[in-house]
């Protein structure tokens, strides 16, 4: 029996990088995958591939920032395949990024509206769901945010309040049997992983001395995390941040 057979499961992000990875999983343990986000393009093609591989998934167009898109997104997620059972809430931007006198406000509320104000949204909207599921949400914090790294600042900020919006959250829903829980990645290769080290192989060469482990993350570590989190073998687990970053923030 797959772990997830028959489970809907929505993974905002779920195009590329870390929440392509975990759908894919999802996928694979038998879930029927909302995937949401932005760019068309990259969300239908990866609904395609996990089709392909036997799997069932199917795309959403949504910005989380916007609220009339949550609403429609989770929508779409309950009418396509009648439930809600899991919600991986991953989606989120670096930002601007540089020393804090080179940021404005605009970049401040540009990141904080994703990370922060869409974390939430698709809690707000998604939990009366998961209720009638006593299903779970597994949000997206980071290692940035227990790790003081320079130029940081916004994004940062913005992810140290995923860890206090999960806490709160599963605290207001476990009593319903609903499960709100995070994870937290360290240095992950992926496209904002790129982007935030500038290549890849400059995050190779930051985490060969930062991260105990020795190296960046793939994507699969942290997915695997999250299939933990969202299974009934975390039945216990409430509230909780788990850190998946190869020690980096354990020296
Ligand atoms: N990679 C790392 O090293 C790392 C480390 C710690 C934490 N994280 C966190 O992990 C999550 C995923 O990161 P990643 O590395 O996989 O990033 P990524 O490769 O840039 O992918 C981000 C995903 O989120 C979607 N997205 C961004 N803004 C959105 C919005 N407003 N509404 C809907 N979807 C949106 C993107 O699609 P569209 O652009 O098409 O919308 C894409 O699917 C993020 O929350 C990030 O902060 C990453």
């Amino acid at each position: 029996m797959k772990r997830f057979e028959g489970k809907v499961v929505l993974v905002t992000g779920g195009s590329v990088g870390i929440g392509r990875a975990a759908a894919q999983a999802f996928a694979r343990e038998g879930a029927k995958v909302v995937i949401a986000a932005r760019r068309e393009s990259e969300g239908i093609a990866t609904a395609k591939e996990i089709a392909a591989d036997g799997g069932t998934a199917a795309f959403v167009r949504a910005d989380v920032a916007v609220e009339a898109d949550v609403v429609a997104m989770i929508d779409f997620a309950v009418k396509r395949f009648g439930a809600l059972d899991v919600v991986f809430n991953n989606a989120g931007v670096e930002g601007k990024l540089g020393p804090i006198g080179t940021l404005g406000v605009e970049d401040f509320d540009a990141t904080f509206n994703v990370n922060v104000r869409g974390t939430w949204l698709v809690m707000k909207y998604a939990l009366p769901h998961l209720v009638a599921t006593r299903g779970n949400v597994v949000n997206n914090s980071s290692v940035a945010a227990d790790v003081g790294m320079a130029g940081t600042t916004i994004y940062a900020a913005s992810k140290g309040a995923i860890p206090t919006l999960t806490r709160t959250a599963a605290i207001e829903f476990i009593a319903q049997g609903v499960r709100v829980n995070a994870v937290s990645p360290g240095p992950i290769e992926t496209d904002m992983g790129s982007r935030f080290f500038g290549s890849i192989d400059n995050m190779r060469g930051f985490a060969a001395t930062a991260v105990p482990a020795g190296r960046s993350g793939q994507a699969g570590d942290i997915a695997e995390a999250v299939l933990f989190l969202a299974s009934p073998q975390a039945a216990y687990v409430v509230g909780q941040t788990i850190t998946v970053d190869g020690g980096m923030s354990s020296k």
